[in-house]
């Protein structure tokens, strides 16, 4: 790995290190990191320690005695996404997060939800479960020609034109390497004083992401993706707006709020109103521990060379005849989709899986209105991280065009 040429931005000294911190860089290719990122020594060792404490003097007892540190996983998710500790919360996954927030908003008959083509499926079947419960109109925005993401002057017109209870868009699909442009989405939303919800799922730990800049009243995440943070994690930033207006989820428990008087409780003033009480500590001291590593080796490289290495595949595999790239836009994330001619989903991530390439295939129904657009029916997603190497995209794609041209066995 010390002699590569070409490295994007990182020095091959550096690179050796950081792949050092992720062992299961010498037996794979790990191209699955939209799918969940390698966990860093630190983060694991955080989760050990803890885990070990609580084996060794009690569960409730080791949380106490690690409550500096338990703080720091608010303080580093505030750095990583520009606010205050006070406007995070733990959440168990991006999802666990997305549905608190959307609990907190009293929906009523003919609401309006505004989102994109190309929001996250389970994001999509919320709003048809709100649609189903409360009657609320869905309402996606067009997108631009040629696939180019959404029609911001056309969403803008329809927030002024119907006034929507809730804009929701996503920054980075699940489906493919499509970035969104939340901020200027944002810029409107802020504009007519609407409530906006961010999913920044795949953007986490990928880019540098300021919920100030985004103008998000609501911004949710997993830790386990490009943030390399633990399974079972996420977060929710709640802006001071939502907090200050009183916004609190439908089910809030003895830790979200006081129980002050019989017939009476108070949600608690910050982003913890979102949370529960009872928390995965060892979790969370990982991901804390993921943070700060993912803002020591820097956001901006990060952002720098992560898509350029997905850009370089990319290139690859345009050239291999039977392979279709999908992934379109202005500005490409490091998710990399594509089809192959002959194959079907499931053996040829079996291929894949049996030269030691981890990868994630897409369906139809993770993205009814791209995947229609493109008509395809399936995907195979490769998603690299900054450890990944030149050499290792390179590999894929020659593993790849020999399976394109020999076809199934
Ligand atoms: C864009 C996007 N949003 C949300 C999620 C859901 O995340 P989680 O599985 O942590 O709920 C995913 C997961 O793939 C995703 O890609």
């Amino acid at each position: 790995m010390r002699d590569q040429s070409n490295v994007i931005d990182f020095d091959a000294e550096t690179l050796h290190a950081l792949r050092a911190d992720a062992p299961a860089c010498e037996s794979v290719i790990h191209f699955n990191n939209a799918g969940c990122g390698l966990l860093p020594k630190p983060a694991l060792q955080a989760m050990i320690d803890h885990l070990e404490l609580e084996a060794s003097i009690g569960g409730y007892e080791a949380a106490a005695a690690r409550k500096v540190q338990v703080r720091d996983f608010y303080a580093a998710i505030a750095d990583l996404i520009g606010c205050r500790p006070e406007n995070v919360a733990f959440a168990g996954s991006a999802t666990h997060g997305y549905s608190k927030a959307l609990s907190a908003i009293p929906f009523e008959p003919g609401d309006v939800i505004l989102t994109t083509r190309n929001d996250f499926i389970s994001n999509q079947i919320a709003f048809l479960a709100l649609r189903k419960r409360f009657g609320v109109e869905i309402v996606h925005a067009p997108d631009l020609p040629d696939g180019n993401g959404v029609d911001v002057a056309a969403m803008a017109a329809l927030m002024r034109a119907r006034r929507p209870r809730l804009v929701a868009a996503t920054h980075v699909p699940t489906n493919s390497g499509l970035v969104q442009p939340v901020a200027e989405i944002g810029r409107h939303c802020r504009e007519l004083d609407l409530l906006y919800l961010v999913d920044a799922c795949q953007s986490a730990g990928q880019y540098p992401l300021d919920v100030e800049d985004i103008g998000c009243d609501l911004l949710t995440a997993t830790c386990r993706k490009f943030l390399r943070g633990p399974r079972g994690s996420g977060f929710l930033y709640v802006s001071d707006r939502v907090l200050t207006q009183g916004y609190e989820p439908l089910f809030i428990d003895m830790y979200g709020a006081r129980w002050v008087a019989g017939d009476r409780y108070e949600p608690v003033r910050g982003a913890a109103r979102f949370e529960e009480w009872e928390f995965p500590y060892s979790t969370l001291l990982g991901c804390a521990a993921a943070t700060r590593y993912a803002l020591r080796v820097g956001l901006e490289r990060i952002s720098r060379r992560t898509p350029a290495l997905a850009a370089r595949l990319r290139d690859h595999l345009a050239a291999i005849p039977g392979v279709r790239v999908l992934d379109r836009g202005p500005e490409l994330a490091a998710l990399v989709t594509f089809d192959v001619q002959g194959w079907r989903p499931e053996p040829f991530k079996a291929a894949m899986d049996a030269r030691g390439v981890n990868s994630a295939l897409s369906f139809r129904e993770f993205a009814q209105y791209d995947f229609a657009d493109k008509d395809v029916e399936w995907a195979l997603r490769l998603s690299p991280h900054y450890y990944n190497t030149e050499e290792e995209v390179d590999t894929v794609a020659a593993m790849v065009a020999e399976l394109a041209q020999h076809g199934p066995r």
